[in-house]
């Protein structure tokens, strides 16, 4: 069967999906995360520390902005019952597009995880530290069993972590070399290939977009300048 058969490539026009704070969001964190990584591994505590509340700053806004931003942004649009997962997985391999408007079932389930695993790594590392110098803004707040938990944590998401990241990578070349669909360049452009006549996304205004960053941004501030 032909990659493309489902629909003919005259019968794809280019449609609106992600907005620009989606595509930021996504393309920040990326950096974000290779940062920590790098800062992290070389023990650069303090720029570690700044990138680690800036990347969790940058969850914070995706979490309310699947509440209140655009369309496709919506928890509502994407996150579907285990059902559509299982019936999305079948389909998985099939050597066709999916020309999901958005992400589909199981691309849903995978940005949520991602989501949780991230948030997770960056609010452990709050109560870690390197026994060298460096101490998390609440590593004395809590037991040291916490403390050495926090770590523990911090220490073993990061590889899994990884993991996540290595699946959606891959994942999503399987879509371009074997589904023949590119999610990348919609990920970049804000525009997927997608059949004529199924309309655009509504974008939220920018305005609502500010105004839900400067919120995200208050609790990393906060941490930053109290400690
Ligand atoms: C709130 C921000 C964060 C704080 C305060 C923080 C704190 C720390 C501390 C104290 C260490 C040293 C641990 C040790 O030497 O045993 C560390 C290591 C590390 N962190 Fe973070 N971190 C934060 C965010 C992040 C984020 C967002 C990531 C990645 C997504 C990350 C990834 C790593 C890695 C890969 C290491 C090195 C592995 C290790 O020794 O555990 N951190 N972090
Ligand atoms: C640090 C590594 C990465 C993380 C943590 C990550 C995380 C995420 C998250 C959370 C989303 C959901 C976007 C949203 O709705 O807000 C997403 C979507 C997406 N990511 Fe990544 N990503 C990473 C690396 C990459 C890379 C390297 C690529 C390109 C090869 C990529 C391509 C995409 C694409 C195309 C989508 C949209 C998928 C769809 O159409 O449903 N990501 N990613």
């Amino acid at each position: 069967m032909a990659p493309n058969d489902s629909v003919a490539a005259a019968d794809l026009a280019p449609v609106r999906v992600w907005d620009p704070y989606v595509r930021a969001f996504h393309w920040l964190l990326v950096i974000g995360i290779v940062a920590s990584w790098i800062s992290g591994e070389n023990g650069w505590m303090e720029t570690h520390y700044q990138i680690g509340l800036a990347v969790g700053g940058l969850i914070l806004f995706r979490i309310l902005w699947g509440f209140v931003g655009s369309l496709t942004a919506r928890f509502t649009q994407f996150i579907k019952g285990p059902g559509a997962v299982v019936a999305y997985m079948k389909t998985v391999f099939a050597r066709k597009p999916s020309h999901a408007f958005g992400h589909n079932a199981g691309g849903g389930l995978m940005v949520l995880v991602l989501l949780a695993a991230v948030g997770v790594q960056a609010c452990s590392g709050l109560f870690n530290a390197d026994d060298v110098i460096f101490e998390g803004p609440f590593y004395d707040n809590v037991s040291e069993a916490t403390a050495k938990f926090a770590g523990f944590v911090h220490g073993w998401l990061f590889n899994i972590l990884l993991a996540l990241i290595a699946l959606h990578v891959l994942v999503i070349a399987v879509y371009f070399f074997w589904k023949r669909e590119n999610l990348v360049r919609a990920m970049v452009t804000g525009r997927a290939q997608l059949p004529k006549g199924i309309g655009e996304a509504d974008f939220a205004s920018p305005f609502r977009a500010l105004i839900v960053a400067a919120i995200a941004a208050v609790p990393p501030i906060l941490i930053y300048v109290l400690n």
